[in-house]
This record gives structure tokens, C-alpha cells and sequence, in this order.
């Protein structure tokens, strides 16, 4: 078996720039900030950072509408202090990943400026411009996910332009080989300065019907849920030939050395296996997120799993995701108790895991007051429970003023209220927090080939108890998950088994009595 890359046995960690840590006092994280606190990351174990978006953005989508693909926002610093930034986590032996938008642009860049200002320009087909239907109907019944059509009539040249988020975020047209050209000359240029992969954006929704043809209606659309599901998105995602822009992607990448292309992708498991690629010679990861999208029984989560490892193509490398800056965060979901389970499962299942800053201190769902919302999604569907802010609060570091995340009067989105107890400084100091969990199982991971690298085998998922085994070569491990509120009787095969880990960190050694405590998860060495 060949030596496992540094992107399959490591994990990722995600970082939100503007949340991670202010340098400079103005409320907003920075490259500075995030370069302070390296040590950190080592000190926790992680192998990986995936920084989202850090370009000059007008920030209607906080960086995900950007205006210039080769630069820093000065928001974040400048190319200087990321390469600084570069230099310093490589020296840890930590990789840097960015996120590349691809799919669409800022209404700013310079190449939508042209693109609007004639229909003759010629950057004109660089991105989607179409009559409208008669009358002033837009070209097709296309939504945008942010809610409302998604085409905005330019009143310029008479024309409607495709943007499926933000009218501040136009489509761009990857039929186009001039954009191809010129967004690979954006991978080039990062490739180049050293980074280690990319995240893609939306990677899934990069290239659309050509004939541009409407969406069937979506018979279970409910009210309260985001207008956008409304429709079937079958014409503007997934489409055929976004797997030969992918393949090019992957061969640019493959010119450089162990780099890493990951892809972001909310589709069932059949179609986000596709994503691998013919051959694999797709992304090396596409995003697999059902741990965040699944309900949390035993059951459930036995069968995705299942489903998961079945469908992987042969020598696809599996991966896992429990939380991200677009999600509620999974102590929100499952509550503190759990969230201490799904850690023990993020990080004992076989394939690479991303998780989110913050979870590690086992941040919720923070509450944002009406007047301090910041996302856009929230301010155009109000009051839906869509909102991304409660997950994007800035990273508590200590019981101080702002929990240290910045010197200045107030960090751009609220902390949580409970930041004096909730915070690395305090958690570090107690020898069973959360934060002190996720830091035993990541050196578990390292110190366990099984972990890391070994085959999967479930055992069982009664109840609310869900067993597997992960072995390589002599040796096997047991994890074993007690998803429920109540203590459970372990299996007689495991009486005699030995405690590597607990969830509780109050245990080690042989089991006194075969027994699961409530909320509790085991590693076990049978
Ligand atoms: C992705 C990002 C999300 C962003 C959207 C548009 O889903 O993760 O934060 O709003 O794309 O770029």
C-alpha cells in the first residue's frame, strides 16, 4: 500500500478570515492574525488550513464576490503578509488551502464592468447575458439562492445577466474558453506562491444548460423554506461537462507537487461520487457533508456511511465534513453532549476530516441581534432561520475584553455571550473540555495507522449505538458511539476490551463494566 499523501492522512481545519483573529484593532480578522496563531493549530494537531475567501471584495457575500483574483483584500493585509503567512505554517509542516471562486465574480471586477458596459464588449460572453421573455419577464424561471430570480435586467445594454446568489455576483460563462483560460491562470498564479490546494467554490453549479431551459417546479416546496427550493435545480447545476473543467483543473494542479483540489458539492452521494472524475482524474475530495445534513441516530448515520463507502469509486479517498461558515453549527444541532460524540466520529471514521474553528470550543449557535445581521441571505429572507451569522462569531480566545479576538470597540459580529467560560485559554486549563478532546483524538489519529489510514467495518448501529472497526495490518480498533441520552450495554465480545479514549477523558484501561455511559464514546482495543 503506497504511503498515504499529506491530504488523506491530515486534517483540515476551516478558518473564516474575518472571524479568526484582528490584528490591527478594526473589528475584522486578518492574515496577521491568523499568522499569530499558528502555534495554536500545531498545539491542537491539525494538518491543514483552508482559508475562505481573503481577495479585494466589495463583500456583499464577505468575500465571495471578488474583484480581484491575484490580489489581497487590504481588509486582510497584503501579498506580503500572505506569503508571510505561507512561510510561517510551512515552517509547522502545515499545508495552506484557499478557497477559489470560481462560478462568479464581483458586479466590481473589471471584467464585469466591461461586460456590461455594450453588448459589443468584447468580455460581453464572459459571462451570461440573455434577451429577456416577452414582456419583462426574465430569460428563464432560474432562482437565485439567495432568494428572488436570478437574472437582474441591466438597464445599460437592455439585457438580463445570470447570477445564482447575489445580483452583486454575475454568473460566469465557463462555456467561454477565454474564461477557462483565464481562471486557470488564477490557479497558476497561487500554485506558484506556494499554496497547497483549493477549495472550490460551488464547483457543481459552474456550467449550465446551454439552451438555458426552465427548472421543473418543485412539488414539495413548503412555505418557510428558502424560496430558491422552489424549483428543481436539474438545468443550472451538475451539469456533463463540468467534469472536463474539473480534469482541467486537476492536471494544472498535477503539474506541482502533491497539491490538493477539493470540491465544494451539495448533491446525494451517487452523484457527488461522480465528482471524483473519470479515472480520478476529478477532485481529489469532493465534499462530503452528510454528517452536517444527516439526523443523528444511529441508524442514519450507519446507512450513510454505508452507502458512502459503497459508492466510492475504486481508490476514491473518502472525506468528511461536521461544519462549515454556509451551516448551523453542530453543537447547535445535536447540543454540547453530543458534540463531544460527533468529534469521536469526525475523527475515528476512515477518510480525511474538515472541521470548523470554533467547534473545537464547542461554540452554538450565537445569537445575533436584528440591528448587528450581517449576511446577505438573512436581510433578503428575514426571519427563516437562514441567516449565517450565528456561525460566523468571531473565535474566543480568552476570558478578556472581545475574548481577544480583536482590540477594537466591537468585533464586526457579536461574540457569545458565554466567551468568559467558553474560550481556548479557559478550556486549555481543564483537562476534560471539549477543546482538550479534540486534541486527544487528533494525536490518536497520528498515533493510529488504523485510524488514519485503516479499513472500515461496521459492526452494528442498534439502537442508538453505533459500533464499527477501523484495522490496518495487526491491528484493530473499535470505536463505539452511544448516540442516545442513556447508558447502553456494550456487546459481551467488548467486555473484556481496553480503553484507549473516552469522549469523558475520565477513563482509560480495561472496562470496569461493559457499559456505554450516556453521551459517551469509546475507542477501544479489543
Ligand atoms: C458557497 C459558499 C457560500 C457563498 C456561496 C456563494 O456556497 O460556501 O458562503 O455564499 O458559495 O459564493
Amino acid at each position: 500500500m503506497p504511503e498515504p499523501l499529506w491530504w488523506q492522512s491530515g486534517t483540515i481545519y476551516q478558518i473564516y478570515p474575518r472571524s479568526f483573529q484582528d490584528s490591527n484593532g478594526d473589528g475584522v480578522g486578518d492574515l496577521d492574525g491568523i499568522r499569530s496563531r499558528l502555534d495554536y493549530l500545531t498545539w491542537l494537531g491539525v494538518d491543514a488550513l483552508w482559508i475562505s475567501p481573503i481577495f479585494p471584495s466589495p463583500m456583499a457575500d464577505f468575500g465571495y464576490d471578488v474583484a480581484d483574483y491575484c490580489d489581497i483584500h487590504p481588509l486582510f493585509g497584503s501579498l506580503a503578509a500572505f506569503d508571510a503567512l505561507v512561510a510561517d505554517a510551512h515552517a509547522r509542516k502545515l499545508k495552506v488551502i484557499l478557497d477559489f471562486v470560481p462560478n462568479h465574480t464581483s458586479d466590481q471586477h473589471p471584467w464585469f464592468r466591461e461586460s456590461r458596459s455594450s453588448r459589443d464588449n468584447p468580455k460581453r460572453d464572459w459571462y451570461v447575458w440573455r434577451d429577456g421573455k416577452s414582456g419583462d419577464a426574465p430569460p428563464n424561471n432560474w432562482l437565485s439562492q439567495f432568494g428572488g430570480p436570478a437574472w437582474t435586467f441591466d438597464a445599460v445594454t437592455r439585457q438580463w445577466y445570470l447570477h445564482s446568489f447575489l445580483r452583486q455576483q454575475p454568473d460566469l460563462n465557463w462555456r467561454n474558453p477565454e474564461v477557462r483560460a483565464a481562471m486557470y491562470a488564477v490557479l497558476d498564479f497561487w500554485l506558484k506562491r506556494g499554496v497547497d490546494g483549493f477549495r472550490v467554490d460551488v464547483i457543481w453549479l459552474l456550467i449550465k444548460d446551454e439552451a438555458l431551459r426552465d427548472n421543473p417546479v418543485n412539488p414539495g416546496w413548503e412555505p418557510g423554506q428558502s424560496e430558491h427550493r422552489r424549483t428543481l435545480n436539474i438545468h443550472n447545476a451538475d451539469q456533463p461537462e463540468v467534469h472536463d473543467i474539473i480534469a482541467d483543473m486537476r492536471r494544472l494542479l498535477d503539474r506541482y507537487h502533491e497539491r490538493v483540489l477539493i470540491g465544494e458539492i451539495y448533491l446525494p452521494v451517487e452523484k457527488l461520487v461522480t465528482y471524483y472524475g473519470k479515472d480520478l482524474a476529478g477532485a481529489q475530495m469532493p465534499f462530503n457533508f452528510q454528517l452536517i445534513l444527516a439526523a443523528w441516530n444511529a441508524p442514519t448515520i450507519a446507512r450513510l456511511i454505508e452507502d458512502y463507502e459503497r459508492n466510492l469509486p475504486p481508490g476514491g479517498w473518502p472525506n468528511w465534513v461536521l461544519g462549515n461558515h454556509d451551516q448551523p453549527r453542530i453543537a447547535a444541532r445535536i447540543g454540547a453532549a453530543q458534540a463531544r460524540v460527533a468529534a469521536m466520529l469526525l475523527l475515528t471514521l476512515r477518510g480525511t476530516p474538515t472541521l470548523y474553528y470554533g467547534d473545537e470550543l464547542g461554540l452554538g449557535r450565537v445569537t445575533i441581534p436584528p440591528d448587528a445581521v450581517q449576511d446577505p441571505w438573512e436581510k433578503n429572507e428575514p426571519g427563516l432561520g437562514l441567516g449565517r451569522d450565528p456561525s460566523r462569531t468571531p473565535m474566543q480566545w480568552d476570558a478578556g475584553r472581545n475574548a481577544g479576538f480583536t482590540t477594537a470597540d466591537k468585533p464586526w459580529l457579536p461574540l457569545d455571550a458565554d466567551y468568559a467560560r467558553m474560550n481556548v485559554q479557559a478550556l486549555r486549563a481543564q483537562p476534560q473540555s471539549l477543546l482538550n478532546l479534540y486534541r486527544a483524538l487528533l494525536d490518536l489519529r497520528r498515533q493510529h495507522l488504523a485510524l488514519s489510514s485503516g479499513s472500515f467495518t461496521l459492526i452494528s448501529s442498534d439502537a442508538d449505538m453505533l459500533i464499527f472497526e477501523r484495522s490496518f495490518g495487526d491491528e484493530r480498533l473499535i470505536v463505539a458511539l452511544n448516540l442516545d441520552h442513556e447508558p447502553q450495554p456494550l456487546p459481551d465480545h467488548l467486555a473484556e476490551a481496553e480503553v484507549l479514549l473516552s469522549t469523558s477523558m475520565d477513563r482509560q484501561g480495561r472496562l470496569a463494566e461493559p457499559l456505554l455511559r450516556a453521551n459517551e464514546g469509546l475507542v477501544l482495543r479489543p
